[in-house]
Protein backbone atom coordinates (compact mmCIF):
# COMPACT_ATOMS: atom_id res chain seq x y z
CA UNK A 1 0.00 0.00 0.00
CA UNK A 2 1.17 3.51 -1.03
CA UNK A 3 2.74 5.16 2.34
CA UNK A 4 0.46 7.90 2.18
CA UNK A 5 -0.22 9.01 5.70
CA UNK A 6 -2.33 11.54 7.65
CA UNK A 7 -0.49 14.05 10.48
CA UNK A 8 -1.35 12.11 13.70
CA UNK A 9 0.02 12.54 17.15
CA UNK A 10 0.85 8.76 17.68
CA UNK A 11 0.34 5.51 15.86
CA UNK A 12 -0.10 3.32 19.59
CA UNK A 13 -2.05 4.79 22.40
CA UNK A 14 -2.31 3.29 25.51
CA UNK A 15 -5.08 4.55 28.01
CA UNK A 16 -4.81 3.67 31.87
CA UNK A 17 -6.89 4.53 34.71
CA UNK A 18 -8.96 3.31 37.31
CA UNK A 19 -12.28 1.03 37.33
CA UNK A 20 -15.26 3.90 35.61
CA UNK A 21 -12.81 6.19 34.71
CA UNK A 22 -14.01 6.18 31.13
CA UNK A 23 -11.49 4.13 29.21
CA UNK A 24 -13.38 1.98 27.43
CA UNK A 25 -15.52 4.69 26.29
CA UNK A 26 -12.83 7.39 25.57
CA UNK A 27 -10.84 4.93 23.99
CA UNK A 28 -13.37 4.02 21.24
CA UNK A 29 -14.02 8.09 20.77
CA UNK A 30 -10.50 8.90 20.80
CA UNK A 31 -9.94 5.80 18.25
CA UNK A 32 -12.45 7.13 15.88
CA UNK A 33 -10.76 10.67 15.89
CA UNK A 34 -7.19 9.27 15.18
CA UNK A 35 -8.33 6.78 12.42
CA UNK A 36 -7.08 3.99 14.50
CA UNK A 37 -7.89 0.56 15.93
CA UNK A 38 -9.02 -0.06 19.17
CA UNK A 39 -8.65 -2.60 21.27
CA UNK A 40 -10.17 -3.29 25.05
CA UNK A 41 -8.12 -5.32 27.10
CA UNK A 42 -11.12 -7.14 28.63
CA UNK A 43 -13.28 -7.51 25.73
CA UNK A 44 -10.04 -9.08 24.04
CA UNK A 45 -9.48 -11.49 27.09
CA UNK A 46 -13.37 -12.44 27.29
CA UNK A 47 -12.99 -13.11 23.47
CA UNK A 48 -10.30 -14.82 23.39
CA UNK A 49 -10.52 -17.17 26.69
CA UNK A 50 -14.31 -17.43 25.92
CA UNK A 51 -15.06 -16.60 29.84
CA UNK A 52 -16.73 -13.26 31.18
CA UNK A 53 -14.37 -11.34 33.36
CA UNK A 54 -16.19 -12.22 36.62
CA UNK A 55 -16.23 -15.62 35.22
CA UNK A 56 -12.23 -15.78 35.30
CA UNK A 57 -12.16 -14.47 38.40
CA UNK A 58 -15.06 -17.04 40.00
CA UNK A 59 -13.52 -19.45 38.38
CA UNK A 60 -10.09 -19.59 37.90
CA UNK A 61 -8.64 -16.70 40.21
CA UNK A 62 -7.40 -12.79 39.87
CA UNK A 63 -3.61 -14.35 39.51
CA UNK A 64 -4.79 -16.18 36.27
CA UNK A 65 -6.53 -13.24 34.76
CA UNK A 66 -3.37 -11.20 35.76
CA UNK A 67 -1.40 -13.50 34.15
CA UNK A 68 -3.97 -13.43 31.16
CA UNK A 69 -3.74 -9.52 30.75
CA UNK A 70 0.66 -9.73 30.91
CA UNK A 71 0.27 -12.14 27.71
CA UNK A 72 -2.09 -10.19 26.06
CA UNK A 73 -0.17 -6.83 26.62
CA UNK A 74 2.73 -8.55 25.40
CA UNK A 75 1.04 -9.62 22.31
CA UNK A 76 -0.42 -6.59 21.82
CA UNK A 77 2.42 -4.13 22.04
CA UNK A 78 3.69 -6.13 18.64
CA UNK A 79 0.60 -4.26 16.90
CA UNK A 80 0.59 -0.86 15.18
CA UNK A 81 -1.68 1.51 14.67
CA UNK A 82 -3.98 1.07 17.76
CA UNK A 83 -5.65 3.08 20.71
CA UNK A 84 -5.33 0.42 23.58
CA UNK A 85 -7.84 0.72 26.78
CA UNK A 86 -6.40 -1.02 29.41
CA UNK A 87 -8.07 -2.72 32.41
CA UNK A 88 -7.78 -0.65 35.91
CA UNK A 89 -5.22 -3.35 37.44
CA UNK A 90 -3.17 -3.82 34.02
CA UNK A 91 -0.74 -1.33 34.23
CA UNK A 92 0.31 -2.49 37.52
CA UNK A 93 1.97 -5.11 36.34
CA UNK A 94 6.00 -3.74 36.03
CA UNK A 95 6.66 -5.82 33.15
CA UNK A 96 3.04 -4.49 30.88
CA UNK A 97 4.14 -0.99 32.66
CA UNK A 98 7.37 -0.66 31.23
CA UNK A 99 6.56 -2.28 27.30
CA UNK A 100 3.50 0.18 26.80
CA UNK A 101 5.76 2.92 28.38
CA UNK A 102 8.28 2.64 25.61
CA UNK A 103 5.93 1.99 23.07
CA UNK A 104 3.98 5.26 22.81
CA UNK A 105 2.22 7.94 24.77
CA UNK A 106 0.36 6.81 28.08
CA UNK A 107 -2.64 8.38 28.69
CA UNK A 108 -4.30 8.29 32.31
CA UNK A 109 -7.76 9.07 33.45
CA UNK A 110 -8.82 10.25 36.44
CA UNK A 111 -12.27 10.46 38.40
CA UNK A 112 -13.37 11.30 41.95
CA UNK A 113 -14.17 8.01 43.94
CA UNK A 114 -17.45 9.35 44.28
CA UNK A 115 -17.83 9.44 40.34
CA UNK A 116 -16.02 6.27 40.13
CA UNK A 117 -18.66 4.66 42.31
CA UNK A 118 -21.61 5.46 40.10
CA UNK A 119 -20.12 4.51 37.04
CA UNK A 120 -18.19 1.07 38.20
CA UNK A 121 -21.09 -0.23 39.98
CA UNK A 122 -23.81 0.29 37.13
CA UNK A 123 -23.66 -3.19 35.97
CA UNK A 124 -24.33 -4.98 39.16
CA UNK A 125 -21.85 -8.15 39.05
CA UNK A 126 -19.32 -6.60 36.75
CA UNK A 127 -16.28 -5.44 38.72
CA UNK A 128 -15.26 -8.26 40.73
CA UNK A 129 -13.24 -6.00 42.78
CA UNK A 130 -15.70 -3.93 43.53
CA UNK A 131 -18.08 -7.02 45.01
CA UNK A 132 -17.58 -5.96 49.01
CA UNK A 133 -19.84 -4.66 51.49
CA UNK A 134 -18.79 -0.85 51.16
CA UNK A 135 -17.12 -0.58 47.76
CA UNK A 136 -16.63 3.71 47.83
CA UNK A 137 -14.12 2.69 51.18
CA UNK A 138 -12.32 -0.07 48.91
CA UNK A 139 -12.50 1.74 45.63
CA UNK A 140 -10.49 4.94 48.01
CA UNK A 141 -8.09 2.09 49.54
CA UNK A 142 -6.97 0.75 45.92
CA UNK A 143 -6.90 4.16 44.25
CA UNK A 144 -4.78 5.55 46.71
CA UNK A 145 -2.27 2.59 46.50
CA UNK A 146 -2.64 2.61 42.36
CA UNK A 147 -2.39 6.30 42.21
CA UNK A 148 1.61 6.49 42.13
CA UNK A 149 1.53 4.00 39.36
CA UNK A 150 -1.15 5.79 37.18
CA UNK A 151 1.44 8.72 37.28
CA UNK A 152 3.90 7.35 35.39
CA UNK A 153 1.50 7.82 32.56
CA UNK A 154 2.79 10.80 30.18
CA UNK A 155 -0.46 12.48 29.91
CA UNK A 156 -3.14 12.84 32.33
CA UNK A 157 -7.00 13.67 32.43
CA UNK A 158 -9.57 14.07 33.90
CA UNK A 159 -13.25 12.76 33.34
CA UNK A 160 -14.89 13.94 36.06
CA UNK A 161 -18.75 15.81 35.34
CA UNK A 162 -16.81 16.01 31.15
CA UNK A 163 -18.88 15.28 28.15
CA UNK A 164 -16.47 12.70 25.95
CA UNK A 165 -16.07 14.42 23.16
CA UNK A 166 -14.35 17.42 25.39
CA UNK A 167 -11.99 14.87 26.71
CA UNK A 168 -11.44 13.17 23.71
CA UNK A 169 -10.41 16.85 22.81
CA UNK A 170 -8.12 17.50 25.46
CA UNK A 171 -6.44 14.20 24.54
CA UNK A 172 -5.39 14.71 21.40
CA UNK A 173 -3.82 18.42 21.88
CA UNK A 174 -1.81 16.84 24.78
CA UNK A 175 -0.73 13.98 22.15
CA UNK A 176 0.49 16.58 20.09
CA UNK A 177 2.25 18.62 22.34
CA UNK A 178 4.10 15.41 23.66
CA UNK A 179 4.88 14.30 20.30
CA UNK A 180 6.45 18.36 19.32
CA UNK A 181 8.41 17.63 23.11
CA UNK A 182 9.47 14.77 21.68
CA UNK A 183 10.49 16.27 18.26
CA UNK A 184 8.73 13.98 16.75
C1 LIG B 1 -9.79 -4.42 37.25
C2 LIG B 1 -10.45 -3.60 36.35
C3 LIG B 1 -11.40 -4.10 35.34
C4 LIG B 1 -11.08 -5.56 34.99
C5 LIG B 1 -11.02 -6.39 36.23
C6 LIG B 1 -9.96 -5.90 37.22
C7 LIG B 1 -8.87 -3.82 38.23
O1 LIG B 1 -11.30 -3.31 34.17
O2 LIG B 1 -9.89 -5.65 34.27
O3 LIG B 1 -12.29 -6.38 36.82
O4 LIG B 1 -8.03 -4.53 38.79
O5 LIG B 1 -8.97 -2.59 38.46
P1 LIG B 1 -11.95 -1.82 34.07
O6 LIG B 1 -10.95 -0.85 34.60
O7 LIG B 1 -12.18 -1.66 32.61
O8 LIG B 1 -13.20 -1.85 34.85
Amino acid sequence: MARLEVPRPATFVTLTGFMGVGKSRIGRELARALMLHFIDLDRYIERRTGISIPDIFRHLGEEAFRRMEKEAVRELVGKDYLVLSLGGGTFMDPESQKALLGRGPVVALWASPETILERATRKPGERPLLQVENPLERIRTLLEARAPVYRKAHIHVSTDGRRVEEVVEEIVEKLWRHAEARGA
